[in-house]
């Protein structure tokens, strides 16, 4: 009898301590550490459910910008149990980022829900993943002759051929051209090019499909991409998870097509096809030295997203932000002869 009580009693005290111990704890990291202010957050999901609001609709303000100004330039957000912390000014991501301890990224696990588990890419892949897969990209597009005299002629034909697009919309009808879309098409007639050696047209309905789910998914994954990186809300059956992963299963039609048509199209000529694009210089590695964890299929159809999605929507978005159509905007009209209305 006195034996198991005193057992209880030896129990008691070793909860109460560790009860206490975990509250010092707790206490004396978050004295050490001085979190900056945030906003309130409710129990276990914290700000989860500002991810679930269109950022845009709110009092026409983003929330990260309303918070900034509430908070200031360094501020804290819990999604779920992880600790997020937003930096608003350059000076502090110009600090944050030369720290080699925050240099990695987050694993992409909707690629990996969607491609396959060797989908890794370049744009959210780490370490030597991404150090081999960027040499491999930054190698095949100065042989494509990117960043050099070819390419600026390529760019300015795709121009001038955007400006007779324009002239032709202005003398045939009313109708508002998509200044937007037809950015998307004259960026895309470049990026897809060198990608996948394919050309587009500006009336082509299967490539404003894809540019329509384009728009959607950097809709969907949210100023922070959060989306790719969380499995939890990938995973979700509502919301911007469950868009994210229906816009990635529409990507993977699209590029598995445009990569198998540029298979047929090279298929007896392999060796020319590995100088003239990325898939063909990829398709061209895993034939010689064969497939490995960084190039494969999978991961090629990951590399080709990123590279469709990192050219088109950043050039097409600064070409037509309101800066530039402002420069532009006399030609436009001109060239419009004044009859229709620029909508972006
Ligand atoms: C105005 C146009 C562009 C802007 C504003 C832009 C912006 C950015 C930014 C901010 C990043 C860093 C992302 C991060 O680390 O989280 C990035 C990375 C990247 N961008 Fe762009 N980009 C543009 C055009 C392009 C084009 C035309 C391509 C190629 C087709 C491209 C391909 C890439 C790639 C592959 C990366 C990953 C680089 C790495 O991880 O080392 N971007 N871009
Ligand atoms: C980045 O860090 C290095 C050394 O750690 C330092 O010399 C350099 O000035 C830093 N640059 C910026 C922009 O903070
Ligand atoms: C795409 O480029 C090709 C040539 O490189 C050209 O023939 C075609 O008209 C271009 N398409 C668009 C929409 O500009």
């Amino acid at each position: 009898m006195f034996i198991i009580q005193q057992s209880v009693f030896t129990a008691v005290i070793c909860v109460l301590c560790s009860v206490l111990l975990i509250i010092l704890l707790k206490w004396t990291r978050v004295k050490k550490l001085k979190l900056p202010p945030g906003p309130k957050g409710w129990p276990f999901i914290g700000n989860l459910p500002v991810l679930f609001q269109d950022p845009g609709t709110t009092n026409d303000e983003y929330y990260y910008t309303r918070c900034a100004r509430q908070y200031g330039d360094i501020y804290k957000l819990k999604l779920g149990s992880k600790m997020m912390y937003v930096l608003c000014k350059f000076d502090y991501i110009r600090e944050a980022f030369n720290h080699s301890y925050i240099q990695g990224r987050p694993p992409a696990v909707a690629y990996q829900i969607a491609f396959g588990p060797e989908a890794k890419g370049i744009i959210l892949a780490s370490g030597s993943e991404w150090k081999v897969m960027k040499q491999f990209a930054v190698g095949v597009f100065r042989e494509l002759g990117v960043g050099k005299g070819v390419f600026e002629t390529r760019i300015r034909a795709e121009t001038e051929r955007l400006m007779l697009k324009l002239d032709s919309i202005g003398g045939s009808s009313s109708i508002c051209p998509n200044l937007m879309e037809l950015f998307y098409i004259a960026v895309s007639n470049i990026t897809c090019g060198i990608t996948f050696g394919t050309q587009f047209d500006y009336d082509d309905s299967r490539f404003k499909a894809i540019v329509n789910v384009m728009q959607t998914y950097s809709h969907s994954i949210g100023p922070s991409a959060i989306f790719l990186t969380s499995r939890l809300l990938c995973g979700l059956p509502f919301g911007p998870g469950k868009a994210t992963r229906g816009c990635l299963s529409k990507f993977k039609e699209f590029l598995e097509l445009e990569i198998e048509k540029h298979d047929s199209k090279n298929a007896c000529s392999a060796e020319k096809s590995s100088s003239t694009t990325f898939v063909g210089a990829f398709l061209g590695e895993i034939l010689n030295k064969g497939a490995d964890e960084n190039f494969n299929k999978v991961n090629l159809i990951t590399c080709c997203l990123e590279l469709f999605f990192a050219g088109t929507e950043t050039t097409s978005i600064t070409c037509t932000s309101p800066f530039c159509v402002s420069l532009l905007t006399q030609k436009f009209e001109m060239r419009l002869g004044g009859k229709s209305m620029l909508s972006l």
